[in-house]
C-alpha cells in the first residue's frame, strides 16, 4: 500500500511546467515545501517559472525536455536525480491540443498529438519508474488527462480525445500494477482551464508537418476555471490518493455529468440489445 503522503522536503517533477496547469502545480507544490523540477520544451518559460519559485523562497531547477523524445526524457531524469537525489512526485502533465474534424486532420497532426500526449507519458514512466521504484517511502505519479476523455460526443476534438483516453487507460492500469510497490497513482482531469492550451501549436516541431488550422482561434479558453484552483484540487486529490480528480468550472459540472450519463446510456442500450434475439 502507498505510504502516507509527505510533501515537505520531497521533490516533485512537473512536465509542461512552464505554463498553465503545470506552472500552477509547480507553485502549489513549492508552497507546500517541495523542491521542484520544472521541465518543459519551452526552456525559457521553465527558467522563468523556476526563478519565480526561488524568489518566493522555494527550491527549483529548470530543465529543457521534449517528452516525445526518450533520450531527452532520460537526460531529464539524470538531471533531476543529480540535483535532488530522488523524485517522490512525478506529474506527467505536458500535453498539446488540436481542434478540427477527423477528415481535415493530417497524419502529422495525429503523430504530434500522440507523440507528446501518449508517448510522452510512456517515455516519462520508462525513465522514472525504475528510479522511483528503488526509493523507499511515499511516491506518487499524477497524469494529466482531461474531461475530454469522457465525452460521449467528441466531435471536433476526436484525435485529442483519443490521446486522453489512452492516458486514462494507462493511468488506471498503472494504479493497479504499481500498488504493490507502494506507489499512489492519480488521474487528473481538468476541463476548460485558463491556460495557453488553445495555442498549443506554438510548440509544434517542424517534423510533424504543416500547422493545422485553428477553427476556434488561439486565444483564451472560454468560461474557464483558474489554474490555481486546478492545482489545489490536484494536490488535495493526490494527498488523498484519489484515483480521479476532476477540475472544471462549476458552471460546467451538470453538462459534464450529462456527457457521462450519455456514455452510460449508450452502453446500457447496447447491453439491452445484446439480450434480444438476433434477427
Ligand atoms: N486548459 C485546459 O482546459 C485543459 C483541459 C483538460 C486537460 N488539459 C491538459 O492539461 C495539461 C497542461 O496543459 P495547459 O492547459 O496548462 O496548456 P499550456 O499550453 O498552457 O501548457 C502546456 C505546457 O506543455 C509544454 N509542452 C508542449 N509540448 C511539450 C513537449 N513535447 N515536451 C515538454 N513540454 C511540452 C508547453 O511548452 C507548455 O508549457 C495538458 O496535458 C492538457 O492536455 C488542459
Amino acid at each position: 500500500m502507498p505510504a502516507h503522503a509527505e510533501l515537505e522536503g520531497r521533490t516533485a517533477l512537473v512536465t509542461g511546467g512552464a505554463s498553465g496547469i503545470g506552472a500552477a502545480l509547480c507553485a502549489e507544490l513549492s508552497d507546500r515545501g517541495m523542491a521542484i523540477v520544472v521541465a518543459d520544451i519551452d526552456y525559457e518559460g521553465a527558467q522563468r517559472v523556476a526563478a519565480g519559485l526561488r524568489q518566493r523562497g522555494g527550491t527549483a531547477l529548470a530543465v529543457a525536455v521534449d517528452v516525445s523524445d526518450p533520450d531527452s526524457v532520460e537526460r531529464l531524469a539524470q538531471a533531476a536525480y543529480a540535483e535532488y537525489g530522488s523524485v517522490e512526485l512525478l506529474c506527467n502533465n505536458a500535453g498539446v491540443l488540436l481542434f478540427g474534424t477527423i477528415e481535415d486532420s493530417s497524419l502529422g497532426d495525429w503523430r504530434w498529438l500522440a507523440s507528446v500526449n501518449v508517448e510522452g507519458l510512456l517515455n516519462s514512466l520508462h525513465a522514472f519508474l525504475p528510479r522511483m521504484s528503488a526509493q523507499t517511502g511515499w511516491k506518487h505519479v499524477m497524469n494529466t488527462a482531461s474531461t475530454h476523455a469522457f465525452l460521449a460526443d467528441p466531435s471536433f476534438t476526436a484525435l485529442y480525445t483519443a490521446t486522453k483516453q489512452a492516458i486514462v487507460a494507462v493511468t488506471q492500469g498503472l494504479r493497479h500494477e504499481l500498488r504493490e510497490q507502494g506507489f499512489g497513482v492519480t488521474l487528473l482531469c481538468p476541463g476548460q482551464a485558463d491556460t495557453r492550451i488553445l495555442d498549443s501549436q506554438r510548440n509544434r516541431p517542424e517534423r510533424f508537418g504543416r500547422r493545422a488550422d485553428e477553427p476556434f482561434g488561439t486565444g483564451d479558453v472560454p468560461l474557464a476555471i483558474g489554474v490555481d484552483e486546478v492545482a489545489r484540487r490536484a494536490v488535495a486529490g493526490l494527498l488523498a490518493d484519489a484515483e480521479i480528480v476532476f477540475a472544471l468550472p462549476s458552471e460546467g459540472l451538470e453538462q459534464f455529468r450529462g456527457q457521462l450519463e450519455e456514455w452510460w446510456r449508450l452502453a446500457d442500450d447496447a447491453l439491452v440489445r445484446h439480450t434480444e434475439p438476433l434477427a
